[in-house]
Parts: C-alpha cells; sequence; structure tokens
C-alpha cells in the first residue's frame, strides 16, 4: 500500500484579530496631516523587497551582514541551548539568516517545522520550496499576513517553539509601538519558549549615516519606490523627478529619520482619496525611522514586556545586537 505522507510544505492564512489600516486610510491620515508620514511597510511591494535585498548587499550597510555573522557563529549554541521543535519568524522575507539555524538543525539531527510569517504568499512558498528541498527533515508551514494586526490569530504550538524578530526591524517601531509588539510576543509565548530578537546598536554618526545613504544610491530608490506604490495603489500622480532622497542621524532621539523632500512647491493628485496634497518646495514626508538602540536599553525593553535576557551577542565593534530572552 502506498503511504500518504503530511506534505512538508503548507500555508495558511492568519487573519487580523484587530482591523488593520490599509493603504488608502493610512495615507489619508498620514499625508494630509503635518509632518507628513507614511508607514515603513508600504516599501516592501516586489520591487521594494528587491531593492531592500540590494541595500543589503551594498558595502554601507552593515546591519544584515553583521547579523548574519553573529548568527552563523552562534546558531548550533542557539539550537543547543533552545532545541526549538518550531521556529516562528515574524517578517521572514526570503529567510536567509535564519538558514543558519536550520543548518545547526540539521547537523543535531532535529526535526524542526518552520513557520514563516510574512505577506506575500508567492515569496513564503518559493522560499519555503527551496527549503523543504535542501533540509529533509525541515516542515515549512507558511503563515500568509501582516503581524501588526496581532499574534492571536496563530496556531497553538506543541513543544518548545523559538520565535525570531531579526534584521533590526524593531527598530521601524516607536517605543510604545515596540513595547506593545513585544508584550503581544510575550503574551503568546509559553514556559520554555524563546524569542531571539535583532536590532541595530547607536555608533558612530558618519557610519549611520553612509548606511542609509549608499553612494551607489540604491537606498534613495527604495524610498523612492514608496511613492510607486502610492501611485499604483492609490491612483496618484508622484513624480519621482520632483522627490529627493534624506537620511538622516537625529542622535537626541537616536535614529535614522528617512525623508522624501519635495524638491519644488508642487501639487499631487491621489485619485482613489479623491484628494490633491499640496507641497511647498523643501516640504518632506517621513517614510521610516529606524531607531539605533544601546546594549541596556535593549534589555530593559525585554524586561520590560515580561522578558528574562539569557544571552546578549553581539560582535567585537558592538555594531548590533542578538538578544536570547525567555518569559520570566
Ligand atoms: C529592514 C527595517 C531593518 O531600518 O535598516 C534599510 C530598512 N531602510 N535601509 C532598516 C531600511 C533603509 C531596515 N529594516
Amino acid at each position: 500500500m502506498e503511504e500518504r505522507r503530511a506534505p512538508r510544505l503548507t500555508s495558511r492564512k492568519v487573519p487580523p484579530v484587530r482591523p488593520l489600516a490599509d493603504i488608502a486610510e493610512d495615507a489619508q491620515r498620514g499625508l494630509t496631516r503635518r509632518p507628513r508620514s507614511m508607514p515603513p511597510k508600504y516599501f516592501y511591494d516586489e520591487r521594494g523587497s528587491r531593492l531592500f535585498d540590494a541595500i543589503c548587499e551594498t558595502p554601507e550597510y552593515y546591519p544584515t551582514r553583521t547579523e548574519d555573522a553573529l548568527l552563523g557563529a552562534h546558531a548550533s549554541d542557539i539550537i543547543a541551548e533552545i532545541r526549538p521543535d518550531h521556529i516562528v519568524e515574524f517578517g521572514s522575507g526570503t529567510a536567509r539568516k535564519t538558514r543558519h539555524l536550520f543548518d545547526a538543525c540539521d547537523d543535531r539531527g532535529r526535526a524542526t517545522a518552520y513557520w514563516p510569517f510574512d505577506v506575500c504568499e508567492a515569496m513564503l512558498l518559493e522560499s519555503g520550496q527551496q527549503l523543504v528541498e535542501q533540509y529533509q527533515r525541515l516542515r515549512v508551514n507558511a503563515l500568509v499576513g501582516d503581524y501588526l494586526g496581532g499574534l492571536q490569530g496563530l496556531p497553538e504550538f506543541d513543544g518548545c517553539c523559538l520565535f525570531l524578530f531579526l534584521g533590526g526591524t524593531i527598530g521601524n517601531f516607536t517605543e510604545t509601538q515596540a513595547g506593545k509588539f513585544l508584550s503581544e510576543v510575550r503574551a503568546v509565548m509559553k514556559a520554555g519558549d524563546y524569542l531571539v530578537l535583532g536590532a541595530d546598536r547607536v555608533k558612530p554618526a558618519q557610519v549611520l549615516h553612509a548606511a542609509y545613504n549608499d553612494s551607489e544610491g540604491i537606498t534613495a530608490e527604495f524610498n523612492l519606490n514608496l511613492l510607486r506604490v502610492l501611485n499604483r495603489e492609490l491612483d496618484a500622480d508622484f513624480r519621482l523627478d520632483r522627490f529627493e532622497h534624506r537620511a538622516l542621524f537625529n542622535s537626541d532621539a537616536s535614529q535614522i529619520e528617512m525623508y522624501l523632500v519635495s524638491s519644488l512647491e508642487q501639487s499631487v493628485r491621489l485619485e482613489a482619496l479623491d484628494k490633491t496634497l499640496h507641497f511647498a518646495a523643501g516640504e518632506q514626508i517621513l517614510t521610516e525611522i529606524s531607531r539605533k538602540f544601546t546594549a541596556s536599553r535593549l534589555e530593559s525593553m525585554l524586561c520590560l514586556a515580561g522578558f528574562s535576557v539569557t544571552r546578549h551577542l553581539e560582535p567585537e565593534n558592538g555594531y548590533f545586537s542578538l538578544l536570547l530572552a525567555r518569559p520570566d
């Protein structure tokens, strides 16, 4: 008789548990008020995701390769300490860095279920297919949704669960948003589960400035891509040649701030909102904050959200942190 096996790659939708604003509502709220702003999640359409990958390859953008090296160096210890049955990753993208953990699971003969959580099902299935081909013991259960819509819609995991929030994305959140998100993660965790959090650190301003102003102009293109997204999704007529990329390190707030600056006085029509925006020359749209933390600030942020930190990994130059934490 033919043996029937559960497929090693599945996907399911995770519905938001609270209403999530859509791009029209976010644009209505963010672009009509001063200072103007848009949430950074709208960068990541297909083109924007490819541009972000290209940013990670630039010599100036150190976070990805620093975190990758840290994970590579410590994956084996991390897996030995945590021994996860499940690995859940918020904002998994193509899961490039996570492979270090799968390698370590493989080396130890652990059969693990990977639950990448991201908005784009096509991308999840494509990278999931590559993963199950490469790792014979791995099961991949893609979770399709927006983790900002809440986590109560996640399945229940039996066994030890390792939650990952990598890349420094926590830096895109304000202090309040970050606290809320970490508390939400904490609330779905059981005793014995772990969180691994990657976060970018404070460092000399010129290093930070260069990372967000790469010499090839890829970050500029990434920033301007937001206007393409608005043009497409809201039937708008932003002219990309009339806005400029600006990124600066605000040392008081300890964050990179990324703006699109109107090069001249102009009007922009957003047909889907039935709105015309008037920009003065030099007027800006805040498109992203990327907070830079001290080591102690990261630890207290996790404590405040109900975690105890078991390990704090960093490279010699202290450019990036990987923190292991469990519910306290
Ligand atoms: C993916 C949010 C970590 O803040 O450094 C890269 C995004 N923006 N260059 C970051 C980003 C400009 C990135 N994160």
